[in-house]
Order: C-alpha cells, then sequence, then structure tokens
C-alpha cells in the first residue's frame, strides 16, 4: 500500500459521505472498500446467518476513523466502531499532539498462544510434571503434526510447561500449557485442536485423567507494548501551563497505580480505545479484555496497565503493556466484508501490526482521559459533544451541527428544544 498521511484537515466538518471519500483517496480505498465501510449492506443476511445462531437480523454501530496517529514513524488512520461519544475525537487530537513530538513507538512479542491440558488424579504429581517434561519434543513432534500450513509460515508448537497444583478441592493436579506461535491468526482454533490432540498422550505420560483442554486468554507470551514522549509545551492548553498538565497526569495515574477502584476506570479508558479497534477489524474482544483486566491483576492486586512519568529533561513519558491476542485471518476478520475493509485501510500487514498499532491508540485514549480528569475534568468535553448530538436530534445539518450546539451548550441549555429554537434563528 502506498505511504500516505494520516493528517485530514477538517474531517469532523464533513458529513459523512464527505469524510468517507477524504478517507478513501488519503488511503487509495477501493468503491468495494468504500460501500462495506459506509454500512450499505456491509454485512449481508446471508453470511450474518453463517456466524451465528437464530439469526433474525443485524445490530448496527458507527464506524470512525482516528486521524493523525504516526506509529513506528508511519501513518495510520484507525478505523474504530463505538458507541461512545467523545472516543474517535480523543484519540485523534492525543495522536495529533503525540504526532509533533515524534509519534507512538511499539515492539510486541511474537505471537505465541497457551493452551491448557488439565490432567487430574495422577498418581504422582511432581513426578508426572518431570515426565511430561520428558516428553517435551515428543509432545511438541505431535502438536506440529496436523498444522502444516502453520509450520511452513514458520508457527507452530514451540514449548511446553507444566504447573503443578498440589492442594485443589478435587485433590492434586496437573496442568500442561502448550506454547503456539500461531502467527497471523488469534489463534483459538488453532492452540484448541492441538490440545485435543495431545490430551490422550498427555493422559498417558502423566498417569491421570485429562479433563480441560482450553487456549488461555491471559496471553501473556504475546505481550505488546507502546510507548510516546510528549513535551510539556505541546501539553498546553487554555489556562493550564503545559508543565502541570504533565504533572496533573502522572498524579492522576499514580492513584490507578495504586487503587484498584481507580484502576479499573484508568483501563476502562484504555479499552475505549482499544476495543473500537479490536471490533472494527472483527476480531474478539472479549478475549482481549479478559486478557487486559487478568494481565493488569498479575501481582496479584489488580493495577494500572499503563504508566505515566517525567523523563530526565521534564518530558511527559507514557508507556502501555499488555497481551494483545489480535488476528488478521479466520473468524470474522475473513467473513465480515467491513471488517476487511477494515483491515486494509489500517494497512498493516502482519497480526503483530495490528497488535502494535491497537496499542497505541490505547495509549492516545488513556493520555486523552488523564489529560481531561486532570485539568477541566471530563464533561465539558462530553457536554459539548453531547450538544452535537442534541442539535443533530433538531435537524441540524453540516455546519449547522457545531454552530447549534455551541450555542445551546454556552447558554447552559443542551435541550432539543433550545437547539431548535436556535436552529430557527440561525436559519433566519
Ligand atoms: C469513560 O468512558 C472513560 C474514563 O472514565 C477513563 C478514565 O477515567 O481514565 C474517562
Amino acid at each position: 500500500m502506498a505511504e500516505f498521511s494520516s493528517r485530514i484537515e477538517n474531517l469532523r466538518g464533513m458529513t459523512p459521505q464527505d469524510r468517507r471519500a477524504a478517507v478513501a483517496r488519503a488511503a487509495n480505498m477501493s468503491d468495494a472498500d468504500q460501500i462495506a465501510l459506509s454500512g450499505a449492506d456491509g454485512l449481508p443476511q446471508t453470511l450474518a446467518d453463517g456466524m451465528i445462531e437464530n439469526v433474525i437480523g443485524k445490530y448496527e454501530l458507527p464506524l470512525g476513523v482516528a486521524t493523525n496517529f504516526t506509529v513506528n514513524g508511519r501513518d495510520y488512520l484507525i478505523p474504530m466502531v463505538t458507541e461512545e461519544p467523545s472516543v474517535v475525537a480523543a484519540a485523534s487530537y492525543m495522536a495529533r499532539i503525540a504526532r509533533g513530538c515524534g509519534g507512538f513507538t511499539t515492539s510486541s512479542d511474537a505471537p505465541v498462544m497457551r493452551a491448557q491440558i488439565q490432567v487430574l488424579r495422577p498418581g504422582d504429581p511432581h513426578g508426572a510434571r518431570q515426565r511430561l517434561l520428558s516428553a517435551r519434543d515428543e509432545l511438541i513432534g505431535m502438536a506440529n503434526q496436523r498444522d502444516t500450513v502453520l509450520i511452513g509460515l514458520g508457527g507452530g508448537c514451540k514449548d511446553i510447561e507444566v504447573q503443578v497444583f498440589d492442594d485443589t478441592p478435587v485433590g492434586p493436579m496437573v496442568v500442561l500449557h502448550l506454547l503456539v506461535d500461531v502467527r497471523d491468526a488469534m489463534g483459538a482454533n488453532t492452540v484448541n485442536s492441538m490440545a485435543e490432540t495431545l490430551a490422550p498422550r498427555v493422559a498417558e505420560i502423566a498417569r491421570g485423567e485429562v479433563r480441560l483442554r482450553i487456549l488461555s486468554n491471559l496471553a501473556d507470551r504475546r505481550l505488546v507494548r507502546a510507548r510516546v514522549e510528549i513535551t510539556p509545551e505541546a501539553l498546553k492548553m487554555d489556562r493550564f501551563d503545559g508543565d502541570d498538565v504533565a504533572q496533573g497526569i502522572v498524579e492522576a495515574c499514580t492513584l490507578a497505580i495504586i487503587d484498584p477502584y481507580r484502576a479499573v476506570t484508568h483501563n476502562k479508558g484504555i479499552m475505549n480505545g482499544i476495543d473500537s479497534v479490536v471490533v472494527a477489524t472483527g476480531n474478539d474482544w472479549r478475549a482481549i479484555e479478559a486478557g487486559a483486566h487478568a494481565y493488569a491483576a498479575r501481582d496479584g492486586r489488580y493495577s494500572s496497565l499503563s504508566r505515566w512519568e517525567r523523563g530526565a529533561g521534564g518530558e511527559l513519558v507514557g508507556t502501555l503493556e499488555m497481551p494483545m491476542a489480535l488476528g488478521l485471518i479466520g473468524g470474522a476478520t475473513k467473513t465480515h466484508p467491513a471488517a476487511q475493509a477494515a483491515i486494509r485501510l489500517l494497512g498493516v500487514r502482519t497480526a503483530q501490526e495490528l497488535a502494535e498499532v491497537t496499542a497505541a491508540v490505547g495509549l492516545a485514549q488513556n493520555m486523552a482521559a488523564l489529560r481531561a480528569l486532570a485539568t477541566e475534568g471530563i464533561q465539558k468535553g462530553h457536554m459539548t459533544l453531547h450538544a452535537r448530538n442534541i442539535a443533530i436530534l433538531a435537524g441540524a445539518e453540516g455546519g449547522e451541527v457545531d454552530r447549534v450546539a455551541g450555542a445551546i451548550a454556552a447558554a447552559g441549555e443542551v435541550t432539543v428544544q433550545r437547539a431548535a429554537a436556535e436552529l430557527a434563528r440561525l436559519r433566519d
């Protein structure tokens, strides 16, 4: 895909059609992809019927595009599906600030998923563990017999781990983990099949009975990291000095690090950005949510997924690390035309690249929330966006929306009735 700029002037002031055209021009999108992203039969009924059971229809959500993202020196336009106002605007705005400071930097582990095989009633659990570890090569070989395509791509089962739980309500237990490089897949089907194939042999070696054979959504071998460095000058806002904003963000983050009540809301803000991309690209957002929150509690106490600190030169440094089991092939990423178009719009070439860009969006979203919370609070921005919705409900179109929204917000009367009156006045 040709290089393009993720800066699109005045995208917000356009109609949805004009925005789509502007995004299509910037990203060199095909007509078919534009139609898929417009929502005009983005998911044909026949496809929907094949995806889940007892289908009676389809459920629509808005698809927006966040602009300004630079990740590892490359520009990306970000498709985001969400019902929450201000998420897309906040991501775009923070990406614009970050862009002026060099953008986001990311890295990630190889796409390694875990599958668990639970062995009950092993006579000698620690002996079973050692026998299983001794059979490592045999078990890896067996796992890799099935999926020759994955092996050809450099993936496959790479290692095993074995845990012993000596004392459980159902007696001692041994749990074998398969560590599988799933390449560009999310990997659930691949690792579940491997676990089921290996189960009888594992039971034999462990001299126990196998019960569960299933992936773990705590994808702690598939971590992604995003980082951003912002100069205090870039954080200046209205009556707030940039240095104060940077310090406010650090102090706000500190509460999320030490207090689970704050951490969960802080992380929810990160997931506002991440889930929007995960849904837009047809990935399993429950898997991402489950993995994120389990990882946030990995030290035995639920904490912040991100860190915000001051660098030696006073710059604000934000970092995020979390599991990110995203795929580019299989599931809805393969069957849903709008998800496929969204992936092409992103222009990512591997699942790892998708995971890294998604993490950058999460960090941008976190920065937006903390910046607002540490200064004027979030209600002002939310009310402005709410006022836009009310203006649209009152019939405002195009450039009228911002003018009517501004008038009713300034009057402190964000109602459809007042918006209608302002609209009538404007049109007069
Ligand atoms: C709202 O959806 C998200 C925030 O609550 C996140 C946060 O508090 O950090 C604003």
